[in-house]
């Protein structure tokens, strides 16, 4: 295999953190390299310093035959160095053609736009990945996947030579991940270099020729990715072997907290009822689209049902607003945490604070020495890796923000949590942490709505499930139910739409 870049003795600091420790990384042509490690451990600075973001403290970065104390963003670019971050930076208002071709117009520094090229650009990009797409729509108009394929084609459209990709499937569906793989596989073909970033490694198995491990701003080492398993990657991730121990209810208060009867927003879910008791992890599955986030929206006052009943501790009840929701001790953990979950601009103790602002206010005035208190405790609890309370939190890394957005609610001590999709980003190591601090707060008598599509998680963490599919309830599974062989592959049928196998019994009855 080619060399088309190294990076030798890459070495970045922020105040309080060393980010990167003499970091040496050779990356090939026609190779997927992937990029593993726990939250904060320096992958996206790596990305950032190699991609002219960040200026490396030390070290240097050769390519195309020069070496490069520091590159910037436009010598990068020249370089063929590309990234698609998570957010993919497209101009939501500009159509899908315009946004493939504007940068290498750009680029070029045409001045005089030619909309017959901008359509030719596109398209043979496009053709690229074997992708059709309707050139005239809008990005805001488009999928998250099809969205996906844009930011790669006006990568390809700059004659990209490496691909950098920092977590590019959160957002994406299994199937919509499972077609992206397809064509990561086939730009490898074409010769093209990808780094690619994921915390789940079945992704990273799926595709990666080597994997590059980080633990703490450190290399631990370049590995070929057949000679790794999930169970010695997790270990050479952390430092220790990763186990999920499986939740089992002891609370024995039975009497429900949430009752849900018959609730339907037509054209986003219909008549789903559930009854959610003290200490219940109630999985709420299906795909992206099945209607589990509008539920949860709905729960928490943001998304108001046609009709059925919403019962809180016996009572029916109007949730007409994340207040009324709060007041009734119901929080969400928003499956968009970037945009919803946060003020990014903040500190961490002002962030966790912020949801029960009311409580340690008076007067107007916050009293700083309980909100210290109580940032402390959660930011200790939830194990954020971080310098201090202080931090704010866009300098985090993506997963201790997200677990910041856990920590304000849960410093609520709200009797129903709802958490959409809570370990997206999440590495494996933190996931366990966060799995034995919510198994906690149900065994001290929260009720937790768990929605996921990572059947494993939702196996190992719920006593109860529920599988949505197109708004409606398809099945219900209780604890007895999920202690059966075969339980994990008939949700994992039943989530998407293949039709799942039926044993001979059940084809007789
Ligand atoms: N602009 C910044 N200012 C201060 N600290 C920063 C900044 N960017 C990153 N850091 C810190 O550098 C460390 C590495 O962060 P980085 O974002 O590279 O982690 P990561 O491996 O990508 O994690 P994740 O898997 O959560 O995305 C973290 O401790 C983070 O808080
Ligand atoms: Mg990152």
């Amino acid at each position: 295999m080619d060399p088309i870049l190294c990076a030798s003795h890459i070495c970045k600091s922020f105040i309080g953190v060393r980010a990167l420790n003499n970091i040496d990384i050779t990356i090939n042509a026609g190779e997927i390299h992937c990029l593993v490690g726990e939250n904060g451990c320096g992958k996206s600075t790596f990305v950032k310093c190699i991609s002219g973001v960040y200026e490396p403290d030390e070290g240097s970065i050769e390519i195309n035959g020069r070496v490069y104390q520091s590159l910037t963003p436009v010598e990068a670019m020249k370089n063929g160095i590309q990234v698609i971050y998570q957010d993919l930076s497209l101009f939501q208002h500009m159509t899908v053609a315009e946004n493939i071709a504007i940068s290498k117009l750009k680029f070029e520094g045409n001045r005089i736009i030619d909309w017959k090229q901008v359509k030719s650009i596109a398209k043979e990009q496009l053709d690229k990945i074997g992708v059709q797409m309707d050139l005239d729509k809008t990005v805001g108009e488009t999928s998250m996947a099809n969205r996906q394929m844009v930011a790669i084609c006006r990568a390809l459209a700059q004659d990209a030579k490496i691909l950098f990709m920092d977590e590019p499937t959160t957002a994406l569906t299994k199937t919509e991940v499972g077609h992206l793989m397809k064509i990561m596989l086939e730009l490898k073909k074409q010769g093209l270099a990808i780094v690619f970033i994921s915390h789940k490694l079945d992704e990273v198995f799926t595709v990666a020729d080597k994997i590059t491990i980080f633990r703490n701003g450190n290399k631990i080492g370049d590995f070929e990715s057949k000679d790794l398993n999930e169970k010695s990657l997790s270990y050479y991730m952390t430092g220790r072997e990763i186990e999920y121990q499986r939740y089992h209810r002891v609370c024995k208060d039975n009497d429900p907290i949430l009752e849900i009867d018959n609730l339907t927003r037509t054209g986003q879910y219909e008549n789903v009822s559930m009854s959610v008791r003290p200490g219940d992890i109630i999985g709420l599955t299906g795909l992206l689209g099945s209607g589990r986030t509008e539920l949860a929206m709905s729960l928490f006052g943001l998304n108001p049902p046609k009709s059925g009943v919403i019962k809180v501790e016996g009572r029916v009840t109007d949730i007409s607003s994340p207040m009324a929701a709060k007041k009734c001790g119901i929080a969400l953990l928003p499956e968009d945490r970037f945009n919803q979950g946060l003020f990014i601009e903040r500190k961490i103790k002002e962030n966790i604070s912020s949801a029960l602002i009311n409580s340690i206010c008076k007067k107007g005035i916050v009293n700083k020495k309980k909100e210290n208190e109580i940032a402390h405790k959660y930011v200790d609890e939830l194990k954020v890796r971080t310098p201090s309370v202080d931090t704010v939190v866009g300098t985090l890394s993506g997963g201790n923000q997200q677990k910041v957005v856990i920590g304000k609610w849960i410093a609520t001590k709200p009797k129903v949590f709802i958490m959409d999709t809570p370990t997206v980003g999440i590495d494996v190591g933190s996931k366990s942490e966060i799995y034995e601090q919510i198994h906690k707060f149900a065994d001290s008598g929260m009720a937790i709505i768990f929605i996921s599509d990572e059947i494993q998680e939702i196996m190992a963490n719920c006593n109860r499930v529920f599988i949505l599919r197109n708004g409606q309830c398809v099945k219900k599974l209780e604890e007895e139910d999920l202690g059966q062989n075969g339980a994990e592959k008939m949700i994992a049928d039943l989530i998407s739409s293949r039709v799942p196998e039926v044993s001979a019994e059940e084809a007789a009855q």
